[in-house]
Order: structure tokens, then sequence, then C-alpha cells
């Protein structure tokens, strides 16, 4: 985590988010207490500014009136932003709550707009937006989180071009049919990409994004990259758009279940019920995203239909209150009690509740509790940007007990695929679900558990707001990505004991990616490039390999699709990807494809126009330099130097490269003795990113040989292994000499898997 320290200008990390950390209250004798705020954001950013030097926080107490003056919590400084009673209407239950929340969770209830509260969200984004920059030291960095503020951007760049400025949503941001209804869209956009960076929880809310500037705005997008065009003579900027899914202090939540005296509360409560066999559990804000009512009615019809006994299974509902103003809100209160209400009138045996219901906060040792005492933890969001409360739920089951439900639309699904994932409108379906996981044996709940733990620890909160400011601190400098590391160098193989260490304990993860480059790796490098003869075993491996639980196979590869898929005859079970990442084979059923980008992929008139433009240049070259020729592929064109003789080859490339600065928007990529030029912007390592999110690996394997691999081995991360086949300067962390040394590396792999299958 990067020092915060004060510097004399100010800090050098502001935080800016609608709440400040803690809430203040009017006590009864007029003195003031301070409680921690609710809500996903404050639990996630609070403990990553406690790793912080001295961090600064610039947000609203929650009371109207006067703010009070900035003062220090945890080592941080507060900033209180005033919001009065107007303020607060229009601003925070209005834009933000009344038609922002909504709009961006798809619609479950109807977004209002009203003229007068946009005035209101300007104004007040334009108060967050001076404290911050008066607080943010020369060059420092503010970071500003959420739909409340997503003017403050733009309106902090204005008067502090210096600093760096990341927004991070935590909610979902929706498909542009949907965002094109918000009033003075275009204005949002604009406050948005006042930032370097831009995240968002699910790759569907980035692409959305995305495709939202495209589409609005017109801007010129290659990938994930805006070009936001200067004003008078300012020049172009270029904002990231990235996809950082938060989490929790997951060792800090682990830890609280080690004492003793949380572990008693935990017994407590179960006592407390009356000891019932089962405890079903869940906890939310009391808000209309959360699926409660889909929940409870699900719960109550499986009691009515005797499926469920109330004297051996207690439901535990605890509900926030929440933004108690908002109509909505307060529908969604009475109709939540009406249905606990009829439940326990129906079913509540004497002396104790079917449902039991907190309208009420608990600290984080009692919520500890709970997740400890519950056997089954219900998340039935709607729509919702991740969920923590799945999350907290693993963290705080070291024991390996109790199943989590998981909606879909929570972004929490990305990741734990270990869960007993369910579509909450279909009442059927949870219905069973629940009666699944109350009925689930417990080998299967460890097994389960295990994996959804290895994502929680490995990827908890910290390593979020690390890899958010690495990130942003990169934006605007952006590196070559396949030059950026070499791990090793000359030809050397690995040490075989190393080799099969790594192995062993890459087929132990939960859920593994194994993708492969095709030519070198698969096949023996010929001149002639159809004469290609495939190694039938490896092969073979892969598609077993593609087999077994918990594996994703996948083929990424310089060739068209089309000449990939007849070369290598894979199942459906394999994913095959070509043209570099550019183009995507059919994915198996159980992969999520609205992850992968294919909106970038589409080729527009223009770029159709560029390429047949490049394809005639680089044929010109070819005539020029017998025994060179050019491939044609949907989204690039590459020359081939392999057959050319004498100094041909290297002239003919020579020619190639020096076009190839002539074209700016073109993704020109040097390989073995080809030349591509792409005039989609992506690469195997955009790939092999999209593919570990679409199979929510905990893990993946990667062979490759060419340079265009780099790519890929620039991206490896704690348990992932890069193996590059042949000599060179590479990222990967292990080189095997040849194609029969990949043979045998895949068929070690299929066997070790098997071992534990
Ligand atoms: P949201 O941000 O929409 O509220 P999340 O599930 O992401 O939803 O985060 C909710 C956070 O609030 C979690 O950390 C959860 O433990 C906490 N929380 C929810 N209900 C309560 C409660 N009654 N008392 C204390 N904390 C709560
Ligand atoms: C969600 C939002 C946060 C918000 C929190 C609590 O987590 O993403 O921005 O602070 O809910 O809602 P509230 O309206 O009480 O701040």
């Amino acid at each position: 985590m990067p020092s915060a320290s004060s510097s004399p200008g100010g800090h050098q990390l502001v935080v800016v988010a609608n709440r400040l950390p803690v809430d203040s209250r009017t006590l009864p004798d007029g003195a003031t207490e301070w409680v921690t705020s609710p809500g996903g954001l404050v639990t996630a950013m609070e403990s990553v500014m406690r790793t912080v030097d001295s961090g600064a926080w610039v947000g609203w107490g929650g009371s109207p009136g006067d703010a009070p003056d900035p003062f220090e919590a945890d080592g941080m400084s507060l900033y209180p932003v005033q919001l009065d009673q107007q303020d607060i209407e229009r601003y925070y239950e209005g834009f933000s709550n009344g038609t922002l929340w909504p709009l961006y969770h798809d619609v479950i209830v109807g977004p209002e707009f009203h003229r007068g509260w946009w005035d209101t969200y300007q104004s007040a984004n334009r108060r967050f937006a001076k404290t911050a920059a008066q607080v943010a030291a020369v060059g420092g960095t503010i970071w500003v989180h959420d739909y409340q503020l997503q003017l403050v951007p733009q309106m902090i760049r204005e008067t502090r071009s210096d600093v760096r400025i990341g927004f991070f949503n935590h909610i979902p941001f929706p498909a542009v049919e949907l965002f094109s209804q918000l009033p003075k869209r275009n204005s949002v956009l604009r406050g948005l990409l006042g930032a370097d960076l831009i995240g968002f929880q699910r790759e569907s809310d980035s692409l959305n994004f995305v495709a939202a500037v495209r589409r609005l705005l017109g801007y010129q997008v290659e990938g994930k990259t805006i070009f936001v065009p200067g004003l008078g003579a300012a020049p172009v900027r270029e904002v990231q758009v990235q996809t950082f899914p938060i989490s929790i202090d997951s060792t800090a939540v682990s830890a609280l279940t080690e004492d003793p005296e949380i572990r008693e509360r935990a017994a407590q409560l179960r006592r407390d019920l009356g000891d019932p066999e089962k405890v079903v559990l869940g906890v939310d804000r009391l808000d209309y995203t959360k699926g409660i009512r889909h929940r409870l009615k699900a719960f109550g019809e499986l009691l009515d239909d005797g499926l469920i006994d109330p004297h051996g299974t207690v439901m535990i509902q605890v509900a926030t209150p929440s933004r108690e103003r908002v109509e909505a809100y307060r529908q969604l209160r009475d109709e939540v009690e009406l249905i606990v209400g009829r439940i326990n009138g129906e079913h509540a045996p004497i002396g104790r509740p079917a449902v039991s219901y907190q309208h009420h906060s608990f600290d984080r040792r009692d919520m500890t509790a709970l997740f400890m005492a519950a056997d089954v933890v219900l998340v039935t969001a709607l729509r919702d940007g991740m969920n923590l409360v799945a999350k907290e739920y693993v963290a705080s089951r070291p024991d390996l007990h109790g199943v989590l439900v998981l909606s879909e639309f929570a972004g929490a699904a990305d990741e734990l695929r270990a869960a007993v994932l369910v579509n909450p409108h279909d009442i059927d379906e949870l219905k069973a679900a629940i009666l699944r996981s109350l009925a689930m044996p417990p080998e299967e709940q460890e097994e389960a558990m295990r994996s959804l733990r290895h994502q929680v620890m490995e990827h908890d909160v910290q390593h979020w707001a690390h890899q958010f400011l690495e990130s942003l601190t990169a934006s605007g400098a952006p590196e070559d990505e396949a030059t950026r590391v070499v791990r090793l160098s000359g030809d050397a193989p690995s040490d075989p004991a190393q080799l099969e260490e790594t192995l062993r304990e890459f087929t132990a993860v939960p859920r593994l990616l194994i993708a492969s480059d095709f030519d070198g790796v698969l096949a023996p490098i010929v001149s002639d490039r159809d004469a290609v003869q495939p190694d039938q075993q490896a092969l073979a491996a892969l598609r077993e390999l593609s087999e077994l639980p918990g594996v994703a196979v996948a083929l990424i590869s310089g060739r068209a699709l089309a000449d990939l898929d007849s070369l290598t005859a894979m199942p459906s079970s394999v994913v095959l990807v070509g043209s570099h990442g550019a183009e995507v084979g059919a994915l198996p059923p159980w992969m999520q494809a609205e992850v992968l980008d294919k909106s970038v992929l589409s080729m527009t008139p223009q770029k159709e126009q560029l390429l047949a433009g490049i394809t005639s240049t680089l044929r010109r070259i070819a005539r020029a330099h017998p025994g060179t020729e050019v491939e044609t592929k949907p989204t690039a064109a590459v020359l081939h130097t392999r057959n050319a003789k004498g100094r041909g080859a290297i002239n003919a490339t020579e020619s190639a490269l020096e076009y190839a600065t002539t074209l700016p928007d073109v993704t020109v990529t040097p390989g073995k003795e080809v030349v591509e030029f792409a005039v989609v912007h992506t690469s195997k390592g955009v790939a092999i990113d999209a593919l570990s999110r679409a199979s929510a690996a905990d893990a993946w394997l990667y062979l490759g040989d060419d340079v265009t691999d780099e790519s890929v081995f620039a991206r490896l991360g704690g348990d992932d292994v890069g193996v590059k086949v042949g000599g060179g300067d590479t990222a990967a962390h292990l080189r095997i000499p040849d194609t029969e040394a990949a043979r045998d590396l895949l068929r070690r792999l299929l066997e070790l898997r098997g071992e534990q299958s």
C-alpha cells in the first residue's frame, strides 16, 4: 500500500465518498456520538485506509446542517462536507437514490427524474470536489467513489490538473439502452471521464460504460482505453477503464472466528433459537435490490408445502434500516414486515419464531457470530454491484461448514462459482436451492467451501486497493506489456524437480484454466504453415483435461479461428481463441459469455476500409520480396516471411515495420517470421484475462513459445504458471525445451489432476 503521509500542501491520498466512514448521531444530552456508517463501500474502504500512513477521507457526516470541523480518527484525517436538508432531499434521496440507484440496478423499481434534483446533484458534487481539491498534495492522488459523486472527477480536474484522479463505481453500470434514459446522461459521462482510471466491479459493467461512451459521446475507443478529445488546444487524454472486483478484509474476518467469546456468542445464538437443527440466514440493508421478498416467499412456501419443519429449521433475517425517507424503501419495509408477520403467524411454534426478523445494526463481532451460527446463508440480490455479505460468510467459515446460496445477479457470482448459484426471480429454483442446501452432506459443503475460501482469502480488499492504485499510477504512461518483465534468459530448461513441484501445487487449486498456444507448442514449427502436424497425444491430453471437474481448457493462437478449429478438431468443452484474441469460438454453457467483450471485436465500416488498405500495401511488399506471403484474417492482415530467400525476410519485415509507423490505430505485432497488423485492439494477454474471469479460475497455466505469448506471461499472478517453450527472454517462470516436453507436461497435468478427482 503506498504511503499517504501528509506533505506541506496536504495529503498524498484522498478518498472522496458520499459518506464518511463514521456517521454522527446526536445523543439526548446534545453530545455527538460517531458510529460506523452502513454499507459495503465503508466496510471495504475503511479497512484499506487503516493500512495507509495518513490518508484523508472527504465525505458527509450523515446528518443535515453544519459540517463539524475536520477531525482525526484511526490515524486518518476526516473532512466533513455539509449537506443541508434540501441537499439531502434532492441530491442524496433524490437524484442519487431516487434516480441513479434504481436505474443502475436495472430498474427493479422505476427511477424518478426531476430537474431540481439534477441542479442540486451538481452543486453538492461541486462541494465534495472543492474540499478534495483543497486537501490533496501537489501531485497527489484523489480516489472518488460511487454513483453519488460522478461529476466530481471532472470538477477536480478543472482546478487540479496536477493530481491523479481515480473513480470506482461500487454499484453496477447499466446497459446503454437503460443508461440512455438518464436525463443529463452525457454530463454524467463527461464528469466520470475527468478521471484517469475508472474502475467497475464486473467486466460487464466496464463494457457497458465503454459502450455508452462510444454510443453517446462518439469518442474513439480502443479496447478499454477511451480517447477524450481536448478542448481548444488541449491534447487528447487517455482514460483507462478496468474491472476490479472489490472484496473484504478476509484475514481480519477469519481471525474473529478464533475469538472464544465470539464462538460462545454463536453457540448462544443457536441456544436462544431453541437449538434448531438448521439455521438459515439473510443479512442485508433493507433495499429492494436485495431480493428479500423473493427469499421470504420461497422460505414461506416451503413451510406451507410442509417441506421445511419450523421445529427443526429457523430463518434469521437481518435487515438494516436504510434510506427510510425514500418512498420505495418505506413500502419495502411494510411489505417485508407483513410477510414475516404472516409466516410467523401461520408457522411459528409457541415461544419461538419461524423467521426471526432483526431491523437494526450489529457490530462486527455479532455479525461474525451470526455467520458462524448459520448453516445456510441466502444472498438473493436481484442486482448487486458485488455483495460483501457473501464474502463475509465465506471468510467466517474456516471450519468449511455451511452453504452459500448466491444470486447470479450479484457481482460476487463471477468469482464465487462454487456457491449454489440461483436465479432469484425463479421462486421454484430458489426453493429447490434452499432444500438442496439444507440437505447438503458435510463432505460436499467442505469441497465447495474450500474453493470459495481460496477465492476470498487470496483476493482480499487490500489486494483490490493495491491493484487499483497501481493501475492508477500506471495510467497515462502505459508501458509496452510485452517488454515489461524478464524472468528467464538463455535457453536452459527449468529443473525437473521445480517443474514437478509447480505442477503439483497448481493442480491442487480448486478451479483451473489450462491454456496453450498452438504453433511451436502443440505442433513443431514448419515452413509450410498449412502442413503443420499437431502432436495428437498433446491434443488428447487437453481434451481429457477439459472433461475433468473444475478444469477449463483453451487454445489461444495467432491463427484464424477457423484454421485452428480444423487443425485441432477440439470438442466443445475446449474454448478456441484465434487471431491473437480477436476471434473467440463457442463457449461451454457454464462459462460466462458476457465477460468477453464482443463489442470491441466487432468490425466497423472504417475498420474494414483500413484493413483493406493494409492488406493491399502488404501484398505490394510481398510482391517485392519473393517467398513472402500475406494471410488475411477477419480483423487482421499478416505478412509471413518464413519462406523468403536470402535477406528477403529481413527486408520485407523492415518495410512492413516502416509502413506500420504511419498507422496510429493499428496494433502491429512482430512474431517469429511474421508481422501482424490488427485493426482491433487485443492480445493473447487480454484473452487470458477474459477467459480466466469467464471460467472463474482460481489460477491459470499457459504454455507459449512466441513473443506474442509474452502478453500472457506479463499477467502472471499469485498461483498462475507460465511455461515458455524454447529459448529466449521471457516473463514466464518455467522453461521447457520443445513440443515433446509440452506434450509430457500436459500428460503429467492430466495424471496429477486426475488423481484428485
Ligand atoms: P450494500 O453495500 O449494498 O449494503 P454489501 O453486502 O456489499 O451491500 O455490504 C453490506 C455491508 O454492511 C456488509 O459489510 C455487511 O456485513 C454490513 N451489514 C449489513 N447489515 C448489517 C447490520 N444489520 N449490522 C451491521 N452491519 C451490517
Ligand atoms: C451501497 C452504496 C454506498 C452506500 C451504501 C449505504 O453500498 O454503494 O455508496 O454508502 O450502500 O447506503 P447509504 O445510502 O446509507 O449511504
